[in-house]
């Protein structure tokens, strides 16, 4: 078993790839990583920012790494914030890692890129694999020229690095990290405690989104699979569920019928208006076998029965 090092563990999606990897294969193959300390003790984690490359040598060192997960990122909304630091970070953090593979000291990576990496000059509609890409966030740029660097390395010093275009994701274990798509999570919390939500998109603003489970299994699914089908080493387009603001609050208001909502949009809008309202994932479905299972329905029902309202999802 090669020993994989999950970096960014604590976050929206790093909590529950780490949890699906460990039972699968067993806590002391996957070692968490994170800039914060977990809220559970846990003897395979270490504290560890991703910029400090000499430190993530040593870790990957100790526990003897083969395979890194790079979750660690700042999202849409919060990269606008501070550009140049989202730049840093999201760019920096990718080479350290890819550079250990062109070393060969690991063997090899997952990295995420984004719907993000489309703009404004791009079809919207069942948008493509191969599109006019155009990012207007500081965050898009650095998706897309990291895919361009993962192809690169891929091409020149035969890296194995493996990666998805997600939609906006949709959890209830950890809260998303400041995206753009952040609203159609923190719908369900206000509707499970009674309250009106306020959107900050407007009504009727589509956006490619997914339900968290399948996007840990697409995950899982594209680093498991034999690498003579990964055929595109920038990212796979991923399709999920696809749907408006107006579309979710629907969906959660047939069960509870007494939801409100209001639409304020603010900087967010802008960034939505960018992106596209469906994904055509039919590279993914061919190369490596994906297929998408939760619908809006499905994903809203298992959203109202698991979201904790406790939680704090700050
Ligand atoms: N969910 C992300 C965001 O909104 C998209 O990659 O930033």
């Amino acid at each position: 078993m090669n020993k994989i090092l999950i970096i960014g563990s604590n976050g929206q999606i790093g909590t529950e790839l780490l949890q699906t990897l460990r039972s699968k294969h067993g806590n002391e193959n996957i070692i968490a990583s994170d800039i914060r300390e977990p809220k559970e003790p846990d003897h395979y984690f270490e504290q560890l920012d991703v910029m400090d490359k000499e430190k993530l040598k040593s870790i990957i060192k100790k526990y003897q790494i083969k395979e890194v997960y790079l979750l660690a990122a700042l999202l849409s909304a919060t990269a606008e914030k501070n550009p140049e630091f989202a730049w840093e970070l999201n760019m920096e953090s990718l080479f350290n890692v890819l550079n250990l593979a062109k070393d060969k000291v690991i063997d090899k990576i997952f990295w995420p890129s984004s719907i993000a990496v489309f703009g404004p000059t791009t079809p919207r509609e069942n948008t493509p694999q191969y599109t006019i890409m155009e990012p207007s966030t500081v965050y898009g740029i650095s998706k897309q020229a990291g895919e361009r660097w993962c192809e690169y390395y891929a091409n020149r010093y035969d890296v194995d690095v493996r990666s998805i275009r997600y939609p906006g994701l949709i959890s209830y274990s950890a809260p998303p990290g400041g995206g753009t798509t952040d609203y159609a999570v923190e719908i369900f919390y206000s509707a499970l405690k009674d309250e009106k939500y306020t959107c900050f998109l407007s009504e009727k603003t589509p956006l490619p989104m997914m339900y968290m489970e399948d996007a840990v299994r697409a995950t899982i699914e594209l680093m498991e699979t034999n690498k003579s089908n990964i055929k595109i080493r920038s990212s796979y387009n991923l399709g999920g569920i696809s749907f408006t603001p107006e579309e979710i609050y629907a969906c959660i208001r047939s069960t509870r019928p007494n939801f409100e909502i209001e639409y304020v949009p603010d900087f967010r809008q802008n960034i939505a208006d960018t992106w596209p309202g469906s994904i055509d994932d039919t590279a993914a479905q061919e190369h490596w076998g994906w297929k998408a299972k939760y619908d809006l329905e499905e994903m809203t029902k298992d959203m109202l029965n698991n979201v904790q309202i406790d939680k704090n999802l700050a």
